[in-house]
């Protein structure tokens, strides 16, 4: 069992980061171990270029992020934590496959045209060929567990029409240099909607911080905002059936079947009949109760930089260990000569 995932570096990580992804990132460090395997978790800031940026903020969010993941539950001595920037393998591999990836399977993701918009000819080449370089990430380590988000699904496809692509085109049956990577969508890896509009995805890039819980929030301001979250006047359903069209109250019944680790249907059955006046500080002390360990270790850690930058340096070697093996299968597999 190989597990690799990467998460861009942004600032302000939220409850949505935490519960979309990075938690399931933990459960598989757990089940890597246990089935002998290795799981390998990165920042994605070579993908962060695609888009304009600060230098200085993405270096800054490049550390932070680590920092959460940490406080999250990654164990930098049990998973390979590390930035692609330190494991040039990742843009090698990516030129590599940029031979074998079709315009057309790139114009078709969905992730691209949303970015673009009607903009396409005035983005950076490095938009559209962001699926690639995430191929490459993934297909670097032999991976055969990705854990994403839904919205990254089209992309793991492409890695795999990539990885076959290639296989097919240059290597025999009996060896194959890739192996095809499994896109791991778990069902409570739900979407985490804006506590402002429940059709739009919780996000760091909504100018109303009340729109989402940083993971950062102190006890008050996570009560705060979970009271002033929007929602309708009507008390909660006792059965699913009963959020239909309700966007804000299922997301907020949602958050806290996940993060109490029930079904929703055991939360309705709960708190069924209820008003948001009973429902809201149940659900605020919910998550004041699971966030603040991660909140007091992610303030520990986030000011000790030279600790983050150990880290990563660390997990960068034992990453490039792991992709040599690969990329040189495929420079010879490519009829590239190296000496
Ligand atoms: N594109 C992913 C996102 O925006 C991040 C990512 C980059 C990734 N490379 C990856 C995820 C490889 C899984 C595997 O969320």
């Amino acid at each position: 069992m190989r597990v690799v995932s990467g998460i861009q570096p942004t600032g302000k990580p939220h409850l949505g980061n935490y519960l979309g992804a990075i938690r399931n990132y933990v459960a598989f460090q757990d089940q890597a171990e246990a089935a002998g395997g290795v799981s390998l978790y990165f920042l994605a800031d070579l993908h962060a270029i695609s888009l304009a940026h600060d230098p200085a903020e993405l270096t800054a969010n490049t550390r932070e992020m680590v920092a959460t993941l940490v406080a999250c539950g990654l164990d930098p001595a049990r998973s390979v934590l590390f930035n692609q920037a330190q494991v040039p393998q990742h843009a090698e591999l990516q030129w590599l496959l940029s031979g074998t990836a079709r315009m057309g399977w790139l114009n078709r993701m969905t992730q691209w045209k949303d970015k673009a918009g009607k903009n396409r000819e005035g983005q950076s080449v490095a938009l559209f060929t962001y699926p690639v370089l995430q191929a490459a990430d993934v297909m670097l380590y032999q991976a055969t567990h990705v854990p994403v988000g839904d919205d990254q699904k089209q992309h793991l496809e492409l890695a795999r029409d990539i990885a076959q692509k290639f296989n097919n085109d240059f290597c025999t049956d009996a060896a194959p240099v890739f192996t095809l990577p499994e896109p791991i969508i778990p069902p409570e890896a739900a979407r985490i909607m804006s506590l402002r509009d429940g059709s739009a995805k919780m996000s760091k890039s909504d100018p109303s911080d009340m729109s989402r819980i940083n993971l950062t929030d102190d006890a008050d301001t996570i009560m705060t905002k979970i009271k002033k979250a929007r929602t309708d006047p009507e008390p909660l359903p006792s059965e699913a059936k009963g959020l239909e069209g309700r966007a804000e109250a299922a997301n907020l019944a949602e958050i806290y079947a996940v993060l109490a680790g029930i079904s929703l249907a055991d939360v309705l059955r709960q708190f069924g009949g209820q008003g948001f006046g009973q429902f809201k500080p149940a659900l605020g002390e919910l998550l004041i109760e699971k966030l603040a360990p991660i909140n007091l270790r992610f303030n520990a850690l986030r000011q000790d930089t030279a600790a983050l930058d150990a880290i990563l340096r660390d997990g960068a070697a034992r990453a490039r260990a792991l992709a040599i093996p690969t990329l040189d299968a495929a420079y010879a597999a490519l009829g590239l000569l190296r000496g």
